[in-house]
């Protein structure tokens, strides 16, 4: 099947986001004791072009080292996809990646990206057509945390691609209920799942709080958000940035901290902040490889290889769904 712009519409879910559930996540968020606005929230446009700066800062290792990990062991990944797989990639913004991994593939049946940006899975299943134009390409626009199909298939497997540890982004429990899900869908294939590892914790630290002030930038455009789209009236002078490795939770933590006693309005509530007290924005769990394991096979995954760069930042796991 040749892939055309047609071929990609036909097979087109359209995910319309709901401006609802932002506003009730953040009036949600910021009414519990603990403040807290949910991860997801950061990626509009700006924050996804912030994230994508994150991606090329020194500081940020997980990126590159990922990459070098696919470069180098490309082949041994694509030999346990098997011929004729298709691949199914969760959240579709990785095309560098996705392509080092594609032209390993031996006679790929289908690239089918997921992605809830519109925009973000038009242009990633555009480019990768030019370059691979003999594998159809089936984009789904959907929130792939919740609910998706697949297209049913008759040859080869699906090979779920789930690069950057965006794994880490949940609780230990939701990533063992997203992993049980994502393998029912799997049909019996694999999963490459990219995770970051647990180190020491000033490279931690750093790659969370990079002396550009990209990440907090990125943490900041929550509020910029908030006024924008909720018509809050955040001071964003009066927030400061704060992201650290929790050794106890393992796991990176960012904040949106207070600078003094103020109060916000938001859509006719007001919320009350004490001098230093944060809105928790985002965790980013790191794993050993054991503990990703087990993890894996609390959900029923089977792992089948690693792979890791020399210094033990990054792992790449192969999960057999079988
Ligand atoms: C998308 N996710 C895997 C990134 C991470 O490392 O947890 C998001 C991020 N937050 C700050 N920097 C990058």
């Amino acid at each position: 099947m040749p892939t055309t712009t047609a071929t990609l519409l036909d097979t087109f879910h359209d995910f319309q986001p709901d401006d609802q559930d932002f506003l009730s996540a953040v009036v949600d968020g910021l009414a519990a004791e603990r403040k807290s606005i949910p991860s997801k929230f950061f990626y509009d446009e700006a924050g996804s072009r912030l994230f994508d700066e994150i991606c090329g800062l020194a500081e940020y290792y997980p990126t590159r080292t990922e990459m070098l990990i696919l470069e180098k062991f490309k082949d041994q990944m694509a030999a346990l996809a098997g011929t004729h797989c298709h691949l199914v990639e969760l959240g579709s913004g990785s095309s560098i990646k996705t392509r080092t991994l594609m032209q390993a593939l031996d006679r790929p049946l289908g690239y089918i990206p997921i992605d809830i940006s519109r925009d973000h899975l038009m242009q990633s299943a555009q480019s990768f057509s030019q370059l691979f134009a003999d594998v159809p390409v089936a984009a789904i626009c959907a929130d792939y945390t919740t609910a998706f199909d697949l297209p049913a298939i008759a040859v080869g497997q699906y090979v779920g691609f789930y690069p950057g540890s965006t794994i880490g982004n949940f609780t230990p429990d939701e990533a063992v209920v997203f992993l049980q899900r994502l393998k029912h869908k799997l049909n019996g294939g694999g999963l490459l799942i990219g995770v970051d590892l647990i180190k020491d914790t000033a490279i931690l630290n750093a790659a969370y709080d990079d002396a550009r002030g990209v990440t907090a930038a990125f943490n900041k455009n929550l509020l910029v958000r908030c006024n924008r789209e909720l018509g809050a009236d955040f001071e964003l002078a009066a927030f400061a940035h704060r992201a650290f490795y929790n050794e106890a939770e393992c796991r990176i933590e960012m904040h949106l901290v207070s600078t003094r006693a103020q109060q916000v309005g938001i859509a006719d509530q007001v919320f009350a902040f004490a001098e230093d007290e944060t809105i928790h924005t985002e965790n980013s769990y790191k794993y050993s490889i054991d503990g990703f394991h087990t993890l894996a096979r609390r959900a029923g995954l089977t792992p089948v290889q690693v792979w890791t760069d020399p210094a033990k930042l990054f792992s790449v796991h192969y999960l057999s769904a079988g």
